[in-house]
């Protein structure tokens, strides 16, 4: 397959490997059995816990510009094999700069590198938000890689209204929405770069996030790993209020913020602020900080690239447990440090946006006699 050219985009990141097998369009079916085939013998590679091959095509993307993925006839009865409703004309398309309907705000969650934790962040971020009584949204932008579903426990496909939108599921007072719930793990997905990014603003587009009457308050973006084209074409086509960059203390997951950085200035997109996560893991017998990976290089790269620093999420295996038993802590455990520590940075956040008088406060209710 490497020999003829095939395979393109190898990524390998902690527990996970995949790439891109590019064909024809019209040798999509006859490649399915080669994709599986090559995603089963990936899998078997040590180490690999997470093996995805993804069948893309250097031919115009369909006219819904969403990858053909599979069905589910309950979600959607009428739209044939493609899940996501067809754009109405109507409504503008995010081909300018802009955001979604009834949406006040957006930020994105990013990082240079993979595996630094930004879906943790992004999620919990989402889920301390709800609790300050915003009304917010989470949208995984990882179309390979998706997260989202698993850290919010959410499995059902969202349905399809009356306007055609999808309704985004509400997990921990967050409406969510995913990939990861409109394709079964493992089904191949049709695409390549440009398609995927058709693909996330359909998903800002074509969602349901507020309405006239409920404008959503915070749209929150989980953003895939690195700079390539999903990233930009995000940061070029939508009207982001601000990034949030994710690190952890190592030199080489630094260097990447730095891109990062570099990358939403750019575009034009204020850094809301730095945080560094696995900053350090405190002793269980002590409660002493032990500094695994170093501390304080995401504090001092903000400082030097001009950006605030947030603050430090330590290593904290419950946070992993509940990000992986879909119940994030800054919802179930907000007395956890790490609870505590999102939902200051949270307020951080809100702070900046406010400043900017980009974020109303969320309604408060007046008692008249
Ligand atoms: N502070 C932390 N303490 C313990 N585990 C953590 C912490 N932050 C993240 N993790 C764990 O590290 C793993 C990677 O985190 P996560 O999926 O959030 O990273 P990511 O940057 O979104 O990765 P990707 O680049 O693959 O999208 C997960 O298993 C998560 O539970
Ligand atoms: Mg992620």
């Amino acid at each position: 397959m490497a020999a003829a050219g095939l395979v393109h985009g190898l990524a390998v990141r902690p527990g996970r490997a995949g790439f891109m097998l590019e064909v024809a369009a019209e040798d999509v079916t006859l490649y399915n059995p080669v994709r599986a085939a090559a995603e089963a013998a990936l899998a078997r590679v040590p180490g690999v816990d997470q093996a995805q091959v993804v069948l893309t095509t250097a031919d115009a993307a369909p006219s819904h510009g969403v990858a053909a993925y599979n069905v589910n006839p309950r979600a959607a009865p009428n739209a044939g094999h493609v899940h996501a409703p067809a754009p109405s004309k109507s409504r503008p398309t995010l081909g300018a700069t802009m955001k979604p309907a009834h949406v006040r705000q957006v930020i994105a969650v990013a990082s240079g590198k993979g595996g630094v934790g930004k879906s943790t962040v992004a999620v919990n971020l989402a889920a301390a938000f709800a609790q300050m009584g915003y009304a917010v949204g989470l949208l995984d932008a990882d179309v390979y890689g998706p997260s989202v579903p698993r850290m919010l426990g959410l499995v059902d496909e969202p349905e399809i209204g009356p306007d055609k939108k999808l309704i985004p599921p509400t997990a921990f007072g967050v409406k969510a929405v995913s990939i990861g719930l409109l394709v079964k793990e493992g089904a191949p997905m049709i695409w390549r770069g440009p398609m995927a990014s058709s693909a996330i603003t359909q998903l800002l587009n074509d969602v349901a996030w507020g309405s006239e009457a409920e404008p959503l308050d915070l749209l929150v973006i989980d953003m895939p790993p690195g700079t390539g084209d999903v990233q930009l074409t995000l940061a070029q086509k939508v009207r982001l209020d601000g990034a949030v960059i994710v690190s952890t203390p190592q030199e080489v997951a630094l260097i990447d913020v730095r891109r990062g950085v570099a990358m939403f200035q750019k575009t034009a997109t204020p850094i809301l602020g730095v945080i560094e996560n696995m900053a350090y893991f405190p002793d269980p017998a002590t409660g002493e900080p032990i500094e695994i990976f170093g501390r304080g290089g995401a504090r001092g790269v903000a400082a030097e690239v001009g950006a605030p620093f947030l603050g430090e999420i330590p290593i904290d295996i419950a946070l992993r447990k509940a990000g992986d038993a879909g119940a994030p802590v800054a919802a179930v455990a907000p007395d956890s440090s790490a609870a505590k520590a999102f939902l200051a940075i949270a307020a951080e956040v809100a702070e900046r946006l406010k400043d900017k008088s980009l974020l109303k406060p969320p309604p408060r209710i007046v008692v008249v006699d």
